[in-house]
C-alpha cells in the first residue's frame, strides 16, 4: 500500500475538543455544563443535516449559534454574557494532545497536511491560529464554498479538486464515524478517531478505527517501511 499525499483531517472533534468551550466557562454554567455542551454539539450537526436536506443552507457559525441557543433555552439558562463567552470561547478551542505530533509526523513522511471542515473559513482560521497549528497545517477547504454540508457526497468531491488529488491517495481521519462514512463511501482511505469509545456504527461503510492519531501515524508510517 503506498504512502498517501495528503492527511486530511476533520476538525470539530478531531483536531478540537467541541467541550473546551464549556469546560473553560463551566464555572458560570452551573451544574448543566455538560449537558449544555452534549446538547450544543448534537443540534449543531442536526441542523447542518436537516439544513442540507432542506436547501436552507446557513453558514456554521449561524448553526453554532442556533444549537447553544437551543442548548441553554433547554437547560434554562438564561444569561447573554454567558453566551457570548462560550461562543467566544468556541473561536479558540483546545486541540487534543495528539495533534501537533500527527501533523509534525507526517510532515517528516513527506504527506501534505490539510483540514477538510464544515466550519466558515474564518472559525478555521481563529481556531487554527489560537492552537498554534495554522503553520503546520498546509492547506484548508471549507464546505462553505458548496453551501452544503458533510456528509454530502459533492463536499468530499470538490475536497479531492480543491487539494488536487484523486480520493485513493488521501488518508482521512474523524473522529465522527458519521464522517468517516461520508469519506470512506467517496474512495478515501478512512480512519474514525473513537476518542470517546463509542459502540460501532456505520459498520457497513469502509473504514478502520483507531483510538487515537498516533496510533495511525503509526499504522501509515509502518507502511512506509513495508519495501
Ligand atoms: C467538522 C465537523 C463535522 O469540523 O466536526 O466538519
Amino acid at each position: 500500500m503506498p504512502l498517501p499525499l495528503i492527511a486530511v483531517f476533520d476538525a470539530y472533534g478531531t483536531l478540537f475538543d467541541v467541550h473546551s468551550a464549556v469546560r473553560r466557562v463551566a464555572g458560570s454554567a452551573g451544574a448543566n455544563a455538560g449537558r449544555v455542551s452534549a446538547l450544543w454539539r448534537d443540534k449543531q450537526l442536526e441542523y447542518s443535516w436537516t439544513r442540507s436536506l432542506m436547501g436552507r443552507y446557513a453558514d456554521f457559525w449561524q448553526v453554532t449559534e442556533d444549537a447553544l441557543d437551543y442548548a441553554l433555552s433547554t437547560c434554562k439558562v438564561d444569561d447573554t454574557k454567558l453566551r457570548g463567552a462560550l461562543l467566544t470561547a468556541y473561536r479558540t478551542l483546545d486541540p487534543y494532545p495528539d495533534v501537533r505530533a500527527a501533523l509534525t509526523g507526517y510532515h517528516d513522511l513527506g504527506v501534505r497536511t490539510a483540514v477538510f471542515s464544515n466550519a466558515t473559513p474564518s472559525m478555521l482560521h481563529d481556531a487554527l491560529v489560537s492552537a498554534g497549528l495554522d503553520e503546520i497545517v498546509d492547506t484548508t477547504f471549507s464546505t462553505d464554498t458548496l453551501r452544503r454540508y458533510k456528509p454530502a457526497p459533492e463536499v468530499y468531491a470538490q475536497a479531492c479538486k480543491a487539494f488536487s488529488v484523486k480520493p485513493e491517495t488521501i488518508v482521512f481521519h474523524s473522529s465522527n464515524a458519521w464522517d468517516a462514512a461520508g469519506a470512506a463511501s467517496f474512495g478515501w482511505r478512512t480512519f474514525w478517531i473513537n476518542r470517546t469509545h463509542g459502540a460501532p456504527e456505520y459498520t457497513w461503510a469502509d473504514f478502520n478505527e483507531c483510538s487515537s492519531l498516533d496510533a495511525v501515524l503509526a499504522r501509515v508510517s509502518a507502511v512506509k517501511q513495508t519495501p
